[in-house]
C-alpha cells in the first residue's frame, strides 16, 4: 500500500470506505446479524493511553451498565501505567479493593479512612498567588457568592498566607482560619458588609457541616499521594450537591494546576473518572457566567496536553456541559430512557439512520430505549492516519454495536480497606512532618 501523505488522501480513503459500506449488502447483513445474535465483544486492548487522553463519554440510564464499563476502563488505564482518580458519589468502587490491594486507596468524606483535603493548600509546584485566585473563583461560583466576596477572600487569604510561618516553616491556613479572618475584614460599604456576612455565613455552614473535617486539615492529601494508584473518593455522605461540586472542583484543580506548573520531566499520566458527571460539569449556569468556562471544562478541553484524560459517566447527558460532550473522542451509549436523549446521543456518536444508510442494521435512536445490559453502541476514538490505514475491520472505524463482558470482582472484606487505611495513615503522618 502506498503511503498517503496529505489530508486529501485521508479524505479519499474515508470516502472509499463510506461508498463501500453503502453498497455492501453483505456487510450490512453482518451488522444486522450482530444485533440479532450478539454483537462482537468490545476490545479493551484498543484503549491505549492516547485513547484515554482523548476522553471517554459513557452514558445510559440507571442500571444500564456504565459502572461495569468503568471498572474495565479503570483497570485498562492502570495497566497502561496511568494513575487513576475516581470520583465516586454513590460508593460503587470499593469492591475493586479485592483485586488491587494496597494499590487501591478508598477515601471517604465522613468515613473511615477519611479523605483529608485542604482546599487552601496550594497544589505542589503552584504559587500561593495562583492558588488564592483559583480558590476564590471556585468557592464563589460553587456557592453563588457575589463579586465583593471574591475580593474579601483574596485579601483575607493573602494575609493568612503571609503571616503563616512557624519555625521558618510555612503554615497552611485552614478554612476555619479563613472564616475567622473574613470576620475581621474592614467592610468599606454596606454592600461589602453584606458580602462579608454571607461569606462568613457560608464558611461557617461548611466548616461545621459534613465536609468540615475533610477540609480542615492543615496538610491533606495531594496528587503526589495518589500517583501510581487507583484512588477512589467516596462522596455518598455529602448531601449537598454544592459541597460535592466545590470539593471535586478543588481536587481536580489541584491535579490540573500541578500538572500545568510541574516541570516537563513530570510525566505521570492520569485518568479521572467522573461518575454522575453533570453534577460537576453542568451546562446550566447563572446568567452572569454564561460563556465562561469552569475549571473542569477548561481541564477537559486542554487536559490532553497535560496528560489527564477523563472518563465521563452520566445518566442525564443532556444536562452535561456541551464542552464536555463535544470533547470526548470515544462514546459509549447504553440504554437510555428518553427519546430526546437517545436522539441527541445518536447524533453525537454518529449513529446513522437507516434512511441514509443501512449498515447499522436499522439501528435507530429507538433501539437505544430497549438495549439490554451488556450491549452498547460504541463510537471509537479514531487515532492518527496510521491507525486508520492499519485497520482492516470496517466496524473498527465507525460506530458499532458492541457487547461488554460483565466485570467480576470478589467480595471486598473490611480488611482489604483497612490495610490501605493503615498504610496511608503512615504516609500522611510522614508528609505532615516533612
Ligand atoms: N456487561 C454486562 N453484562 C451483564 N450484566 C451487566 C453488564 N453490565 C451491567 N450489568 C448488570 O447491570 C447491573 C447494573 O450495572 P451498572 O452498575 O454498571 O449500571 P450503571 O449504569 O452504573 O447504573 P447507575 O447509573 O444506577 O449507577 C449490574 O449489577 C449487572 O448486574
Ligand atoms: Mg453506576
Amino acid at each position: 500500500m502506498s503511503t498517503p501523505s496529505s489530508n486529501s488522501d485521508i479524505d479519499r480513503k474515508y470516502t472509499e470506505i463510506e461508498q463501500k459500506l453503502a453498497t455492501d449488502s453483505i456487510l450490512a447483513a453482518r451488522f444486522r446479524r450482530n444485533l440479532e445474535s450478539g454483537a462482537p465483544l468490545i476490545d479493551f486492548e484498543r484503549f491505549k493511553v492516547e485513547t484515554f487522553m482523548r476522553h471517554i463519554l459513557d452514558v445510559g440510564s440507571t442500571g444500564s451498565g456504565k459502572t461495569n464499563d468503568s471498572f474495565h476502563l479503570a483497570k485498562r488505564a492502570f495497566e497502561q501505567g496511568l494513575s487513576v482518580l475516581i470520583v465516586d458519589p454513590k460508593a460503587e468502587y470499593r469492591s475493586l479493593a479485592s483485586e488491587y490491594g494496597d494499590k487501591l486507596l478508598v477515601l471517604g468524606v465522613a468515613k473511615d479512612p477519611p479523605l483529608l483535603f485542604n482546599p487552601l493548600q496550594p497544589a505542589p509546584q503552584v504559587t500561593e498567588e495562583v492558588w488564592i485566585s483559583i480558590f476564590a473563583d471556585v468557592f464563589t461560583r460553587s456557592y453563588g457568592l457575589s463579586e465583593p466576596s471574591r475580593r474579601i477572600i483574596q485579601d483575607s487569604l493573602e494575609k493568612l498566607y503571609s503571616e503563616g510561618t512557624l519555625d521558618n516553616r510555612k503554615i497552611i491556613p485552614t478554612p476555619r482560619e479563613l472564616e475567622e479572618e473574613v470576620s475581621k475584614f474592614p467592610a468599606g460599604s454596606p454592600r461589602e458588609l453584606n458580602s462579608r456576612r454571607s461569606l462568613e455565613n457560608r464558611l461557617h455552614i461548611i466548616n461545621t457541616g459534613i465536609i468540615g473535617d475533610t477540609i480542615n486539615t492543615p496538610r491533606g492529601y495531594t496528587s503526589e499521594n495518589w500517583k501510581g494508584r487507583i484512588t477512589v473518593l467516596e462522596l455518598d455522605r455529602i448531601g449537598s450537591l454544592r459541597d460535592q461540586r466545590f470539593l471535586v472542583e478543588m481536587v481536580i484543580a489541584s491535579l490540573w494546576e500541578n500538572r500545568r506548573h510541574a516541570a516537563d520531566s513530570e510525566t505521570t499520566k492520569w485518568l479521572v473518572v467522573l461518575e454522575e458527571a453533570h453534577r460537576f460539569v453542568s451546562e446550566e449556569r447563572p446568567p452572569a457566567s454564561r460563556g465562561d468556562r469552569t475549571l473542569i471544562e477548561l481541564a477537559i478541553a486542554e487536559a490532553r496536553r497535560y496528560g489527564i484524560g477523563f472518563l465521563i459517566l452520566d445518566q442525564l447527558p443532556l444536562l452535561l456541559s456541551s464542552y464536555v460532550r463535544e470533547n470526548c473522542g470515544t462514546v459509549l451509549l447504553h440504554r437510555l430512557s428518553s427519546r430526546e436523549t437517545a436522539e441527541q446521543m445518536c447524533k453525537l456518536a454518529d449513529v446513522r439512520q437507516p434512511a441514509t444508510s443501512s449498515y447499522y442494521g436499522g439501528y435507530t435512536p429507538e433501539s437505544l430505549l430497549t438495549l439490554p445490559e451488556g450491549i452498547a453502541i460504541l463510537k471509537p476514538y479514531i487515532g492518527n492516519y496510521e491507525d486508520v490505514t492499519r485497520t482492516t475491520y470496517y466496524s473498527d472505524l465507525r460506530t458499532s454495536v458492541t457487547k461488554i463482558p460483565r466485570y467480576q470482582t470478589a467480595q471486598t472484606s473490611p480488611s482489604h480497606i483497612s490495610t490501605v487505611n493503615h498504610l496511608e495513615r503512615n504516609l500522611l503522618s510522614t508528609s505532615e512532618l516533612g
